[in-house]
């Protein structure tokens, strides 16, 4: 039985202030404890969030690292940096990564193997494009995106699949589009980990997530949680998503 995970990926949104605001009033909401919850404000807000959070079961985590421990990478920043302050979890390989600022599947496995090494758990985002998914590739962009992940432990990797045309566009997978992507994810992870591994891996939906799909999505058989975009910066929306994930995990139809 794998925890459900709920993650918010705040994105380029809410600075210091807003996110100390923000997480007060999270943590004033109920939750339940079967739930895993992650919260990904940017980095400048990080040491912030840290502090806010002190004390609560809410993991914090970043949206990207850099793979090497320092150096002259100018605006990045490293796996130790971030364990510094706190942050337990990291995005690594984001679409908006991939396709604006030119991530590849090889950096994206470079940042996730640093990050593990500073015992940091890693969400790794793999995803076709529409064009893609037209062109009846979505199958074999996923294995390409996946092909190297035998070089991470399994232990501390969560995936997440994030079809790009789903991505902040109001549209979102089928339920059968996720299901079968999700299913194709874990017979992956079985091919790189073995079975029982993949089984308790945690694959993660993410594209236009809200609380009025969830009863759609959550459900899924391969499908652990979600990431989650623009719901997730509402305190009331992001609640209602967890709660849809808790009465999934109950058995219970949200
Ligand atoms: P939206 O939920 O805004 O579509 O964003 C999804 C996403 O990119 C999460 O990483």
């Amino acid at each position: 039985m794998r925890t459900p995970l709920i993650a918010g990926n705040w994105k380029m949104h809410y600075g210091a202030a807003e996110t100390a605001a923000f997480l007060e009033e999270l943590l004033t909401e109920e939750r339940d404890p079967g739930v895993d919850v992650v919260v990904c404000p940017p980095a400048v807000a990080l040491p912030m969030a840290a502090m806010v959070l002190t004390g609560s079961d809410i993991g914090l985590g970043a949206q990207n690292v850099h793979w090497e421990e320092s150096g002259a990478f100018t605006g990045e920043v490293s796996a130790l940096m971030l364990k510094e302050i706190g942050v337990q979890w990291v995005i690594v390989g984001h679409s908006e990564r991939r396709t604006i600022f030119g991530e590849t599947d090889e950096t994206a496995l470079a940042r996730a193997r640093a990050a593990q090494a500073a015992n940091l758990e890693v969400i790794f985002c793999v995803g076709e494009t529409l064009d893609e998914r037209d062109a009846g590739e979505t199958f074999a962009v996923l294995e390409r995106q996946v092909a190297d992940l035998g070089a991470l432990d399994p232990g501390h990797l969560v995936l997440a699949y994030e079809p790009v045309w789903a991505i902040g566009t109001g549209r979102t997978a089928t339920p059968q589009q996720a299901q079968e992507a999700h299913a194709f994810l874990r017979l992956r992870m079985s091919a790189l980990f073995g079975g029982e591994t993949s089984e308790s891996l945690r694959i993660l939906y993410g594209g236009s997530l809200k609380p009025a799909n969830t009863g759609e999505l959550l459900p899924l058989a391969d499908v652990d949680g979600g990431l989650i975009g623009g719901a997730s910066l509402d305190v009331r929306s992001f609640s209602a998503i967890i709660r849809a994930a808790a009465d999934c995990a109950a058995g219970e139809t949200p």
